[in-house]
């Protein structure tokens, strides 16, 4: 049986854009989708101050569709060298909405990430005191540490002291992956709040294995096991607003992935929001896509919910097999595959 369903214009509270050709192929994707996105700094030069993020607002702002409202929300990239000035200049600029933790190595363009989080105490008081959220991707990179007990180990470990530092601080832990994260989440102020992709509510880990290895499934936080995914699930199905969407869409070009040192991401900005309805339809809650989509992240940056609207319908489509980007592809999550639900495109406003 047909069904509609209208959404408010959700958002997308973290996204990879890229730069040049491959901003100006994904962009369209997310415009269609969200009315804004929290967009991440982990350029190959990294966004590390409120002038560098001006300008990658500037290009993104131009790469965009004719007559698109998009708004790209900026962040900055955590150095243990950023300033409590520069702090205070992201927050004047009224356009720098969050600044990313990356431990040093733990994803693709971190190395001028974090390596000591106690030296990055000044920028975490300026944060707090002017309510600038923190951003955090949770893996720490200790090498003895099993790769599936990163996240769990970094929280305890990593952010949890930085929490007790700065009491006040707004922290999102990002695409949360463990039954451990949500656990966390849960237990903390209602200033911190988290992020969950599609990827990891719709897979575990043995979509890395499923018949051979399958690098456009790899991603950072890695994949885990079921009983972790259905804890993500269950966060996000629950109504709790500590929880929202964040696709943490990230193309790379297939020769970059099927490689012998393939590099971590998923392309999902071509199909996000009809993966979390059919992740939500298929645990029967989508009268909670709403709240996780367009209201929770909404309300947790202390920005207006959006007024437009955006309608869905379970007609399946199929996905490209590939994405042309310059003289290469990006292979879309699911090329080649069915998605249950779509767009009905005379409907977004
Ligand atoms: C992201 C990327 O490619 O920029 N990759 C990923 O696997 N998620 C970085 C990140 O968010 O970790
Ligand atoms: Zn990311």
């Amino acid at each position: 049986m047909s069904h509609l369903i209208t959404l408010t214009k959700p958002d997308d509270w973290h996204l990879h854009l890229r730069d040049g050709e491959m901003l100006r192929c994904v962009l369209p994707d997310s415009a269609r989708r969200f009315a804004r996105a929290i967009v991440m700094p982990n350029l190959p030069t990294p966004i590390t101050t409120t002038e560098l993020a001006r300008h990658y607002r500037n290009r993104i702002l131009q790469a965009l569709p004719c007559g698109s409202g998009f708004q790209p929300l900026m962040t900055l990239y955590l150095t243990e060298e950023t300033t409590a000035a520069e702090i205070g200049a992201a927050k004047a600029s009224g356009f720098v909405h969050a600044v990313k933790w990356y431990p040093a190595g733990a994803t693709t363009h971190s190395q001028q990430g974090v390596r000591d989080a106690s030296r990055c105490d000044r920028a975490f008081a300026a944060m707090e005191a002017h309510g600038l959220p923190l951003l955090v991707h949770a893996e720490t990179t200790d090498p003895r540490v099993d790769i599936f007990d990163r996240e769990a180990v970094f929280l305890d470990r990593e952010l949890s002291p930085v929490l007790r530092r700065f009491p006040r601080l707004r922290v999102v832990a990002e695409h949360v992956t463990t039954q451990q994260a949500v656990q966390f989440v849960r237990a903390a102020a209602p200033h911190v709040g988290a992020t969950i992709t599609a990827h990891h509510l719709l897979l575990n880990r043995n979509a890395l294995f499923d018949g051979g290895l399958r690098p456009h499934h790899y991603c950072r936080p890695v994949l885990k096991r079921e009983k972790h995914q259905l804890a993500v699930l269950e966060a996000a199905i629950s109504g709790d607003p500590r929880f929202f969407l964040g696709t943490d869409s990230a193309p790379h070009p297939r020769r970059d992935k099927e490689s012998a040192c393939g590099c971590a991401g998923l392309y999902t900005a071509h199909a996000a929001i009809e993966l979390y309805a059919e992740v939500f339809d298929q645990a029967g809650a989508l009268n909670r896509l709403e709240s996780f989509a367009s209201f929770h992240g909404a309300d947790f940056y202390g920005l207006p919910r959006n007024v437009g609207q955006i309608t869905l319908t379970n007609s399946p489509w199929t996905v490209p097999a590939s994405i042309p980007v310059g003289n290469d592809v990006v292979i879309p999550f699911r090329a080649g595959e069915r998605i249950p639900w779509s767009i009905v495109a005379e409907c977004i406003q």
